[in-house]
């Protein structure tokens, strides 16, 4: 299936999947499984913005860093920059965190409250180069937004 159509059907399952919850643990628990089922990156999942830091949320995938500061890394600098990094190297990004050696590329889309407020990010990383791109991040945005509108 094109990525579009795949996209296109996940976002239709996140917006039915978490319509009727308002536990934000339990929609960000889908969302990283539904998305994780879909396209079976290496790690797909949540940070949460608690006291000024990055907290690890929901995810499947291997074990992964628990805290990451503002700034730091490719999500703390999605979170300070309050837009979506894609990075097709994560070897030529300055500062990324190593969670796993495995990982290769990644894209981290900030859950924003009103376009301003950074309330966590979603992170997604693949074992393969340069595996995101432009319609990644469209889909990924739209996907973040529904999950930042129930917390
Ligand atoms: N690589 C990320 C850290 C999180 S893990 O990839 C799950 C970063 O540089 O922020």
């Amino acid at each position: 299936m094109d990525k579009n159509e795949t996209y296109k059907l996940l976002l239709a399952q996140v917006k039915a999947m978490v319509k009727d919850e308002s536990d934000p643990i339990a929609n960000m628990a889908n969302v990283a499984a539904l998305i994780h089922e879909a396209f079976h990156f290496w790690w797909t999942g949540f940070y949460r913005v608690i006291d000024n830091q990055l907290v690890l949320g929901p995810f499947q995938g291997p074990v992964a860093c628990t805290r990451i500061g503002f700034g730091k890394g490719v999500c703390g600098t999605s979170w300070k920059e309050k837009k979506t990094l894609v990075v097709e190297d994560v070897e030529q990004f300055p500062g990324h965190i190593a969670c796993s050696s495995e990982s290769r590329s990644e894209i981290v889309v900030p859950l924003l409250i009103k376009g301003e407020e950074v309330i966590g990010v979603l992170d997604i990383d693949s074992e393969n180069l340069a595996t995101f791109d432009a319609t990644d991040q469209l889909w990924l945005e739209q996907i973040a937004e529904v999950v930042a509108g129930k917390l």
